[in-house]
């Protein structure tokens, strides 16, 4: 383990890294061992190369002159859920019927370290405080448990969704206790599969790496793109093979809202011959911090809200609606075969993204300084940059208040994309579930509430009420449970039946 000796002082030095070595002496044994494994374990000229491009292609003026570029998604290739209803059942026939046969996977992104949140622990574990305090990897599992019943009662032959779940060095341990301690919320373990994806440096803007101690490199996970290497060298395209999967739905940990496997979108994607889908939302503000689904130099894909312009993103259409409105909700749709070839074939080709991070850092005495403003960079690959390869790309849009309700944010008051936003947007989505299939809500006096909940003091609180996956996934069956009746919230309709909350005292 003498860097000398092995060669590690000449790789360094050739790659201009040297700095990393520059605390050695000052390390305890147990220290150099791991500073020397994890540099070892290091490809240092293709992270100055990926340095290098990143920059190369990240500065302004790149985004500038890439707004010229952009153009709507043309209309041909967009499924809607509002302007498309007639196609509607026989899109969710489909998709149902490939869930039957075990062709559909889901596979969740969910390694990122949620710092917006300001949580220590994955996102996915966090609970917004619903009447029955499900986590969000337990509301995941139980419309996919739900899912599976569905198309089951079609056929009645037992089908599966394989659930992969793409975790970082930071979040692995603890995502994969979470679900053993909870027994895989009701899954078959065997079809749960959790697998990791990498982890960068973060340099410095000359690009040298960062040491976040004397003796650890600061390394953060290689962006939700990361998600293709990860695939190839961690066996789950094999995996997927083996288990015949053919269509794969990847998402977002943070949508409480979430349609996981959504077989009315699976079905449009199918039907439409693609080989590539992404759903969208409408985006109505141009601040809101969406990607948007648009052509650039002809080809699809996703220019993110940190690299559009603030000229681009407000242009209208004669209609007034935005021009660039096909809000990326970060759900998408990949056949089998394309995955495969975006791994084996296109991923090299990914370019990094830049972040520019505020990055605590040891300086040459030794001290950690945490800066105030940015130092430094983060790389990240991106999901969906893979879009440009699809030779069959369709769009499916879908309603906001329905589908689309992100966990970004700590609660602040007005906060955006907080835990209250969330709790209160699954909530309204189930009070219109109960109104549609034929229930009512009465407050203490006994009085009708109207559909619309008015302010009360000023504040805009939904009806409480929650309906557990495991009864409905999509507003589904609730009829015979509710039609005709009246409730005083909070409702909660479970696995277990329909109960009061405040009736029964609780
Ligand atoms: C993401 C989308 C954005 C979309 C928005 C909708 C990307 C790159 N951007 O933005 O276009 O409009 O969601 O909410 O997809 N993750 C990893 N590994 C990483 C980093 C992130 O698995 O290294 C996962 C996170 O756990 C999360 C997801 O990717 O599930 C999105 O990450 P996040 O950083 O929250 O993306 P946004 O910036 O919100």
């Amino acid at each position: 383990m003498d860097p000398n000796t092995s060669g590690l002082v000449q790789k360094l030095a050739e790659a201009g890294q040297s700095q990393l070595l520059q605390f050695w002496k000052e390390l305890s044994p147990k220290d150099q061992q791991e500073l020397f494994q994890d540099l070892q374990g290091i490809d240092f000229l293709e992270i100055n190369g990926f340095f290098k491009s990143t920059m190369e292609t990240s500065s302004s003026t790149k985004h500038e002159k890439m707004d010229g570029r952009m153009e709507p998604v043309p209309r041909e290739v967009l499924g809607s859920v509002t302007r498309d209803r007639e196609s509607l059942k026989d899109w969710e026939v489909k998709g149902l019927d490939c869930i039957a046969q075990s062709k559909v996977a889901v596979l969740l992104l969910a390694g990122g370290q949620g710092t917006r949140l300001g949580v220590s622990y994955p996102k996915g574990m966090y609970d917004v405080g619903l009447p029955s305090h499900k986590t969000l990897f337990q509301i995941q599992a139980e419309r996919i448990l739900k899912l599976q019943q569905l198309a089951e009662q079609k056929t009645t032959v037992k089908c599966c969704v394989p659930w992969y779940i793409m975790t970082s060095g930071r979040t692995m341990e603890s995502t994969k206790d979470f679900f053993s301690q909870h027994k895989y919320f009701g899954l078959d373990k065997n079809n749960v599969i959790f697998f990791q994806q990498g982890m960068l440096p973060a340099m410095d803007y000359s690009g040298k790496i960062i040491l976040e101690s004397k003796g650890k490199l600061s390394m953060a996970p290689d962006g939700n793109g990361g998600l293709y290497r990860a695939l190839g060298n961690q066996g789950i395209l094999d995996d997927m093979q083996r288990r015949g999967v053919e269509f794969i739905h990847v998402y977002c940990v943070d949508n409480i809202l979430v349609k996981v496997a959504d077989p009315t979108f699976v079905g449009f994607c199918v039907q439409k011959g693609a080989d590539c889908g992404a759903k969208v939302v409408e985006k109505t503000n141009p601040t809101e911090a969406v990607g948007v689904v648009c052509k650039v130099d002809g080809h699809y894909q996703v220019v993110e809200y940190s690299e559009i312009t603030l000229a681009t993103a407000e242009k209208r259409s004669s209609d007034g609606r935005l021009m660039f409105n096909a809000g990326n909700v970060a759900n998408h749709f990949f056949s089998f075969s394309f995955l495969r070839d975006v791994v084996q074939k296109y991923e090299p080709q990914l370019q990094h993204h830049v972040a520019q991070k505020k990055i605590p850092f040891v300086d040459d005495q030794g001290q950690l300084i945490k800066p105030e403003k940015p130092n430094g960079i983060k790389m990240e690959k991106f999901v969906f940059d893979i879009f440009q390869f699809a030779k069959t790309f369709v769009v499916y849009e879908v309603l906001r208040e329905d589908e689309f309700s992100p966990l970004k944010n700590a609660d602040t008051q007005d906060g955006k994309d907080t835990p209250t936003t969330a709790r209160h947007a699954l909530m309204s989505l189930h009070h219109r579930w109960v109104l549609n299939a034929g229930g009512h809500f009465i407050d203490e006096n006994g009085r009708r509430v109207p559909a619309i909940p008015s302010l009360k003091d000023g504040t805009d609180l939904p009806i409480k009420c929650e309906i557990s996956p495991l009864v409905s996934y999509a507003g589904e069956g609730l009829e015979e449970l509710v039609k005709g009746r009246e409730f005083q919230a909070t409702l909660m309709i479970d696995e277990r039946g329909v109960h009061e909350l405040v009736k029964n005292g609780v």
